[in-house]
């Protein structure tokens, strides 16, 4: 069975950008499916979004979880036979800003945080192409971070020079090398895959210290997700500009 109507996961969409992002593709006639690691919180969230006349649905999704990931890639099959978007939203962080050093950050750390914001990332995109590739347009929007430039970084007075935050900025970078390979990859398909940068967002993750709100948070995904025939491919982007990697 293959459906009209575009269809579009978000991972780690229970709560925070990823549930505002489905909130705004669902307002545009988009099928949102919310992936959440918690099923009672994506049902939950997936519950608030119908109730806004949103068709929206919730799949458990825990995006380090090599069955959850198969059973998603299965029932998207199933029930749509294809998926238009993809945005890997789910992200952590175990860091505060200035706690560690590149010396004390601990192995576990970096690679529990690279385990969701990159190799994750890999495997659900790998599980989803096929299913994307059956999309008229398909759409991978990679939700990384300014935190991820390596020129940022190494630039003395940019706005992140001093947000050394190691586990945490070197997983966004990595997944910025992803989307740089894979839009290679997929160049002379009409498949569109860009990394967005979502600003600092008043989130559990951004805190209330944050100043951009979740409306706004959301809006560079939404745009890289929906981009038309002439968008964009192997970019990073924020808000319609554009980022240094
Ligand atoms: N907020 C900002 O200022 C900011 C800035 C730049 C980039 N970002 C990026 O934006 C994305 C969303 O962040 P946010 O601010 O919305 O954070 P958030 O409120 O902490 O939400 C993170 C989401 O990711 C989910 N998640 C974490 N690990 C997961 C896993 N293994 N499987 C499935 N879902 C998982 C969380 O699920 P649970 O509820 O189960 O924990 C939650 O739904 C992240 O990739 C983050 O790095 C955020």
């Amino acid at each position: 069975m293959s459906t009209e109507k575009k269809v579009a996961l978000i991972s780690g969409a229970n709560k925070g950008i990823g549930f505002e992002t489905a909130r705004q593709l669902g307002q545009k006639g988009i099928t949102v499916i919310l992936g959440a690691r918690d099923l009672a919180k994506g049902e939950a969230a997936a519950a608030q979004l119908g109730q806004e006349g949103i068709d929206a649905r919730a799949v458990k999704l825990d995006v380090v979880d090599a069955t959850d990931i198969a059973n998603v890639a299965a029932l998207i099959e199933k029930d749509y036979g294809k998926l238009d978007i993809l945005v890997n939203n789910a992200g952590v962080s175990f860091e505060g800003l200035g706690a560690n050093t590149t010396l004390t950050t601990s192995e576990e750390v970096l690679r529990k945080t690279f385990d969701t914001n990159f190799f994750a990332v890999v495997a659900v995109t790998k599980a989803l192409l096929p299913l994307l590739k059956k999309s008229e347009a398909g759409r991978i929007v990679n939700v990384s971070s300014i935190l991820g430039s390596l020129l940022l970084h190494a630039t003395e007075g940019s706005p992140i020079y001093e947000a050394k935050v190691f586990a945490y900025n070197a997983s966004k970078s990595a997944l910025n090398a992803f989307t740089i390979h894979l839009a290679h990859e997929l160049k002379g398909t009409s498949i569109k895959v860009n990394s967005a940068h979502p600003g600092w967002v008043k989130t559990d993750m951004g805190t209330d210290a944050a100043p951009m709100e979740l409306v706004d948070g959301a809006k560079t995904e939404v745009e890289l997700a929906t981009l038309g025939p002439d968008g964009p491919s192997g970019g990073y982007f924020h808000l319609g500009d554009t980022l240094p990697w």
